[in-house]
Formats: C-alpha cells, sequence, structure tokens
C-alpha cells in the first residue's frame, strides 16, 4: 500500500465517522456555535446534590447572548428561562434562578450549575446561543434519581381527584411521577394493577406481567387512560420521591400510633412519610420485617431480601397494611431524622 491510498483510507475514515455521527443526532441540523452534546445528554444526580449541566461554545461569535430554559416539565405557555448571559453580565430568572449559576471553566464554557436540587428540578433544559442571526440550542436532560411509588388514600381506592393527589404526594415528601419517571421507574420493575394520576393530568399503570385481573392480555408498559377530568375523575397517585437528608430508623412495639408519634419525638425524629420509607428501601437498603407506623396513619415495612417469616411475601418492596384503626397496639414505628 502506497502512501497515497493510506491518505485516502484515512481521509474516508474520519469523513465517514462524521457523517456516522451526524446522521445519529436527535436534532439532525448542523451546529456551527455549540456543541452537540452527544456524551452528555442526560446527567444524573439526586436531590440536595449540585450538577453541571454541559453546554460548550465552539466559537464565540462577536456579540451573543447564551439562554438556559427549562422545557419540560413544561409550565404552560410560559418560558421557564432560568439564566440569561451576555458573556460577561448574567441574570438569574425564576424559581431556579437564585441556585442556578455559570461554571465559565473556561473561555467557551457556558455550563449551567444548579446546587442543592429539588424535586422539580427533573426535566430537560434548553441551553440556546442567541446571536441575532443564527440562534442554534441543545437540550440536556436532568434525571433525578429517586423511586416511584404507588399512593393511595386512607378512604380507599380511587378517591383522588388531580389536585388532592397531587397534595397527597407533596405530603409524602415527594411529587406527582412525570409519565418519564413512571416509565423508567417500570423498566426497573415497578408493576401495579391500580391506575394512578401523573404530574401532566393523565392517569395509567405499570404492568410487567399482563394478567387478567390487569386489563388482561394487553402488552406489558405503561397502559394509559390519556387525560382525565381533573375535578370529576379519581383514581390513585404515582408519587416520586429522591434520597432526603435524613434516615429512617425503626422502633419495636407494640404501639399505637399516638405512642408510635411520641416514641419518634423522644428520638428528636418524627414519624416517617410514605416518601422517606420508600427512598430508604431504594436507596439505603432499608430491610425491617415488622409493620410500623408512618405519619399518615398507614404501616408499612420495607424488604429487600424475601424470606418466610415476612408473611411469606414473595417480593422486595415496600408492603403495607393499609391504615390500621389508630388504637391497634399490634405495630413498631418507622421514624425519620
Ligand atoms: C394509645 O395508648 C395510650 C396509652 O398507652 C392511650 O392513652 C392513648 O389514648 C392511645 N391512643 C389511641 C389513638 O388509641
Amino acid at each position: 500500500m502506497n502512501f497515497h491510498t493510506l491518505l485516502l483510507i484515512s481521509a474516508c475514515f474520519f469523513a465517514c465517522v462524521t457523517a456516522d455521527f451526524l446522521n445519529n443526532k436527535v436534532e439532525a441540523k448542523d451546529l456551527k456555535y455549540l456543541l452537540e452534546p452527544l456524551v452528555f445528554a442526560e446527567v444524573t444526580a439526586r436531590r440536595g446534590q449540585t450538577v453541571i449541566l454541559p453546554c460548550v461554545l465552539r466559537f464565540k461569535p462577536a456579540h451573543y447572548r447564551v439562554k438556559w430554559t427549562k422545557i419540560e416539565p413544561s409550565s404552560f405557555g410560559v418560558e421557564n428561562v432560568v439564566l440569561i448571559t451576555n458573556g460577561e453580565a448574567m441574570k438569574r430568572y425564576g424559581s431556579l434562578g437564585p441556585r442556578a449559576s455559570l461554571r465559565r471553566a473556561h473561555h467557551l464554557d457556558v455550563s449551567l450549575i444548579l446546587t442543592q436540587l429539588q424535586l422539580e428540578d427533573d426535566g430537560e433544559y434548553r441551553c440556546q446561543l442567541i446571536n441575532g442571526i443564527e440562534d442554534e440550542s441543545v437540550a440536556v436532560t436532568l434525571r433525578l434519581e429517586g423511586v416511584v411509588f404507588p399512593y393511595q388514600s386512607p378512604r380507599g381506592r380511587y378517591r383522588f381527584t388531580f389536585l388532592d393527589a397531587k397534595e397527597a404526594c407533596a405530603a409524602q415528601d415527594a411529587l406527582l411521577a412525570t409519565y418519564k419517571q413512571l416509565y423508567y421507574a417500570w423498566t426497573e420493575g415497578l408493576d401495579w394493577c391500580n391506575a394512578g394520576w401523573l404530574s401532566d393530568g393523565t392517569v395509567g399503570y405499570p404492568i410487567l406481567h399482563p394478567r387478567p385481573a390487569c386489563g388482561g392480555d394487553l402488552l406489558s408498559g405503561i397502559r394509559s387512560y390519556g387525560l382525565r377530568h381533573k375535578t370529576r375523575d379519581h383514581y390513585d397517585a404515582f408519587c416520586f420521591t429522591s434520597p432526603n437528608t435524613g434516615t429512617v430508623f425503626f422502633i419495636l412495639g407494640p404501639l399505637n400510633f399516638s405512642e408510635a408519634e411520641r416514641m419518634c419525638r423522644q428520638e428528636s425524629a418524627e414519624l416517617a412519610r410514605t416518601g422517606h420509607i420508600y427512598s430508604s428501601w431504594k436507596f439505603q437498603r432499608l430491610d425491617q420485617c415488622d409493620g410500623g407506623w408512618l405519619q399518615d396513619g398507614s404501616v408499612r415495612f420495607p424488604i429487600i431480601d424475601p424470606r418466610e417469616p415476612c408473611g411469606g411475601t414473595a417480593e422486595p418492596g415496600v408492603h403495607s397494611f393499609g391504615f390500621p384503626n389508630k388504637r391497634n397496639r399490634l405495630y413498631g414505628a418507622y421514624c425519620y431524622r
């Protein structure tokens, strides 16, 4: 092989690789100023952490602004701007603004730093270069690591309006889950036969093992009822939470509900919320074979390794005894501190 063929081959090699890259892009638009975030299209973090959403210029136009916006979940027609910079000055906006800044690791870096992440920060962000002529943007997804759990009213199945469901999740240190969060939880093994509200006002349920009692022989996946009426229709809720700073611990019973409350207070703690016990189960491997009171009046227990004495439960998970009579002195207490 002579020098010329070698050159030809290597030229083709680079050209072909580049072409392949461009074809695989989500937005198949050639970017001139912004670096396509192929490597960093999704960033994951937990509540309370600091995260960097990467956005790097390829070169600087003479005059430009960079605008960071949260584009999903959408805020119904209102543009959710986080920050705008003209290269020197920077102005922050909205509820995210106070926790937002630019990394500026080098002269082409306009990556966004978000500190003290909160549950509502999960979603898709856009880094937009505005130079008057050719505006460009790239999208970066911030995925909060967390857990999705089904939640039912103490009054029974399918009692929540959309607003009730939202408030119920908030009271459990959680938010109504997004469709993507429920979908992700399904890929991790969530299978649940009761339909619940999601944050976009749709209703659905995740099924891994199709069975007659759960919609019959339909395929596995998220079964969606689509948008439901927010005040007339009633369902359960799917809540999403991410680890918080505190920890959950168990106090052995037998206790009634008010005794359980008091025992936690004696330990400078409070009865755990449902979100606390789910995230401790998932992220701190909390495994306890005893039912314990939670703040909402429910009794639950978290299982990592299924075993005979624990009610013979086959599945790892947080199991529920529902909302027993608060006078029952049969359970322990799960406290959160
Ligand atoms: C729980 O038990 C205590 C006595 O230990 C009693 O004073 C209290 O009324 C009981 N609470 C409930 C909700 O039954």
